[in-house]
């Protein structure tokens, strides 16, 4: 075939490389397309799109994103949603690209557990990551009740926060540790969003003056939130068959001697709680020697009364304790003066720490609810301070005796000096004359 220019036809060689040249153009074209159109999917038109919309509800989500840790794992809006990033109209939204409208509140846990239950997929991002939040989530009140169609309850938003969700290890997440007690304040803690619940809105306040709020406060992450108690997901942490039985996990000795006293099946005859039935569950506070006995602190008198042998034992326990602290107390006094006066008296005070232990374990063991070994702690560490105090006794008539003698040589010296004078002046008159 022949080309007609219009200055007649053109040679083949020279149509074909024109061809050649518009070849390359159109390659770079196509080539500097696909660049713009990947960079155009790595902002996601979701975001670029939301982030300038002027409704707050719906830019908000595209604001925060950034700093969500779904955004860190790579995954975007759509991974969630649904649609398509790439396409910059409201098509982005289309029911045929896969959008879903946003789950109602019933239906969050779901949504989540459609990547977090699929352990496969999470161990991808994070081979140590759990994939049971949800099973677990479906064993507590909150869960039950939801899916019972009550929506006041927690669901995984309403703990994690949503489009701004944080690492667990985070400092500042809702579920960190320090600040757990005041998520779940906004909702137990509110009298009128709770008003159609039996339940009390008092445990965080309760809580926030226990030693354990206090502990955990000043840094100390080995004391108890409400979620270390309650289950992070589940009704109960794992191997705790219920909440009240949760001290024993870290007050492991106490309830051994619990489990072993006369209370472990008297209590659970009458269906009371274990350790919460005298320290209380939330607000538990530092006890003292005055809850042991039959006076006015007494825990002991709330179920026993006098004649009973409950009654006899919690007063011995107390007489037992008080002894002891007493006499550890008068000891460490006489001890603390020698010490003051320059008297050597370590030896006696590192005796008396051994009482001072004693006692300790004599707090500890009124969980035996029994008096022989509180009495038997009670008799050594009596010994010991009757020793500690014996020595400090001893130390202060040696300073008696050092300070006897000491006046006893200076009267002695003087008298000399004196004699002495006189006999000077004796033989000086003599020489005068
Ligand atoms: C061109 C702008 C634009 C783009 C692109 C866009 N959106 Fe939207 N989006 C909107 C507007 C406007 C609304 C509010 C529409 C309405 O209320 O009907 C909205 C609503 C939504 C909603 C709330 C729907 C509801 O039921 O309340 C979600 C979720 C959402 N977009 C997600 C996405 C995702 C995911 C993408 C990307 C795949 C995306 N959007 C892309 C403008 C956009
Ligand atoms: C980890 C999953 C997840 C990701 C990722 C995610 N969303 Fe959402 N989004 C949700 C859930 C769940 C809700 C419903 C929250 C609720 O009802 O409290 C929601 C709600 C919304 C709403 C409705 C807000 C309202 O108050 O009605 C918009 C708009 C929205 N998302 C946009 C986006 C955009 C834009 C992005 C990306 C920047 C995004 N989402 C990323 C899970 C996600
Ligand atoms: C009542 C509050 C609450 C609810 C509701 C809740 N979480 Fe959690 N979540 C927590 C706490 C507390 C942690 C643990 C924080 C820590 O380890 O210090 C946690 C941890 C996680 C973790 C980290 C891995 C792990 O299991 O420890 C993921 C993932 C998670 N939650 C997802 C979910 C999902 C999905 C839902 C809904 C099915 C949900 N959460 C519901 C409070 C909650
Ligand atoms: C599209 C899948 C997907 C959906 C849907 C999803 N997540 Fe995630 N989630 C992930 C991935 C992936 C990670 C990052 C894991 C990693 O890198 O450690 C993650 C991490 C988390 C973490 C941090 C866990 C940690 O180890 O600190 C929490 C909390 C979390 N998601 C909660 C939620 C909640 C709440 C929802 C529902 C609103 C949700 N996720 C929906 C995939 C998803
Ligand atoms: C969005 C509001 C909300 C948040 C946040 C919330 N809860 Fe709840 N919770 C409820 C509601 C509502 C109930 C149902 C009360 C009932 O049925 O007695 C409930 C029930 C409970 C129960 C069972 C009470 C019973 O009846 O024995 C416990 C325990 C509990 N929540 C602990 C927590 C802890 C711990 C947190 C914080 C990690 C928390 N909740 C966060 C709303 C919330
Ligand atoms: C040291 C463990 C412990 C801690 C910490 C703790 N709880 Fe409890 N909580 C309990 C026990 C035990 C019960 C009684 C449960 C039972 O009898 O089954 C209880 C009961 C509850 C109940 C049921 C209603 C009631 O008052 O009896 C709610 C709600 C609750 N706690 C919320 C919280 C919240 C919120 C926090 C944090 C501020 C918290 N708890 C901290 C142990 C704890
Ligand atoms: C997660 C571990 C943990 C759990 C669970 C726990 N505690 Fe504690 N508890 C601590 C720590 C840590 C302290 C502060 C250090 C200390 O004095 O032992 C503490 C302090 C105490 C004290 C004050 C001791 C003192 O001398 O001041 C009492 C009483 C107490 N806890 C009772 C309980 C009871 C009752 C429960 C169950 C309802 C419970 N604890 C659950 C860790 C725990
Ligand atoms: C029948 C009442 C009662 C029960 C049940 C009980 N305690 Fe106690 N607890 C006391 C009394 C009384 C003291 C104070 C002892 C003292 O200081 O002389 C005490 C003290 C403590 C102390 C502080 C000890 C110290 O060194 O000062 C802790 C911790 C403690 N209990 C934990 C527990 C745990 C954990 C349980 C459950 C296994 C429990 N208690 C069950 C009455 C009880
Ligand atoms: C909640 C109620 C309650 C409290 C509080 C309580 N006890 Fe008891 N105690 C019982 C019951 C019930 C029994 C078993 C019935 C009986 O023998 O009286 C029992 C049994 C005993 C026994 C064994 C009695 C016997 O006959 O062998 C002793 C000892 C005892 N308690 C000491 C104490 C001491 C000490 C305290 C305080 C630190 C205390 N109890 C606090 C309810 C309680």
């Amino acid at each position: 075939m022949a080309i007609v220019g219009p200055e007649g036809p053109t040679p083949y060689i020279e149509i074909y490389s024109t061809l050649i040249a518009m070849k390359t153009a159109l390659a770079t074209l196509l080539i500097l397309i696909g660049a713009l159109g990947a960079a155009a999917a790595d902002s996601s038109s979701c975001i670029d799109c939301h982030a300038a919309l002027d409704d707050a509800r719906l830019a908000n989500p595209a604001k925060l994103f950034p700093g969500d840790i779904h955004h860190q794992a790579g995954l975007t809006c759509a991974d969630c949603h649904g649609g398509d990033p790439k396409d910059a109209s409201m098509n982005a939204m289309s029911r045929t690209k896969g959008f879903h409208s946003v789950p109602k509140k019933g239906l969050i846990p779901d949504f989540c557990a459609r990547c977090h239950s699929d352990i496969a997929y999470m161990h991808r991002f994070n081979p140590k990551m759990r994939a049971d939040q949800l099973a677990q989530y479906l064993t507590s009140v909150h869960g039950k009740r939801l899916r019972q169609g009550d929506t006041q309850v927690a669901a995984c938003v309403d703990c994690h926060g949503i489009h701004n969700i944080l690492a667990v290890s985070d400092s500042r997440a809702p579920v960190y540790p320090t600040n757990v007690a005041t998520t779940c304040a906004r909702c137990h803690a509110d009298a009128a969003y709770m008003k159609n619940y039996k339940i009390p809105t008092d445990q965080v306040a309760h809580y926030q003056k226990s030693v354990h709020a206090r502990v955990l406060s000043e840094g100390d992450t080995s004391a108890p939130t409400c979620t270390t108690c309650h289950g992070n997901h589940g009704a109960t942490p794992p191997g705790v068959s219920s909440v009240a039985n949760v001290c024993g996990t870290c007050h492991a000795f106490f309830a051994q001697l619990f489990q072993k006293s006369p209370h472990q099946a008297a209590f659970a005859k009458m269906g009371l709680p274990g350790c919460v039935q005298c320290h209380s569950n939330h607000e538990i506070v530092k006890p003292s020697d005055d809850w042991v006995g039959v006076g006015p602190k007494s825990v002991c008198i709330a179920c026993h009364a006098s004649g009973d042998t409950g009654y006899q034992t919690a007063h011995a326990m107390a007489q037992d304790i008080a002894r002891l602290d007493l006499s550890i107390a008068q000891a460490e006094g006489i001890l603390d003066t020698a010490e003051r006066k320059g008297m050597e008296v370590s030896g006696a005070k590192l005796d008396l720490a051994s009482a001072q232990e004693a006692l300790v374990k004599a707090r500890v063991s009124v969980h035996t609810f029994r008096d022989e070994e509180i009495g038997k702690l009670s008799k050594q560490g009596l010994e010991i301070a009757a020793r500690s105090n014996q020595a400090g006794v001893a130390a202060l008539a040696e300073l008696n005796f050092r300070r006897e003698g000491l006046g006893i040589a200076l009267v002695t010296i003087l008298v000399a000096i004196a004699g002495l004078y006189l006999k000077i002046r004796q033989i000086e008159s003599r020489q005068k004359s």
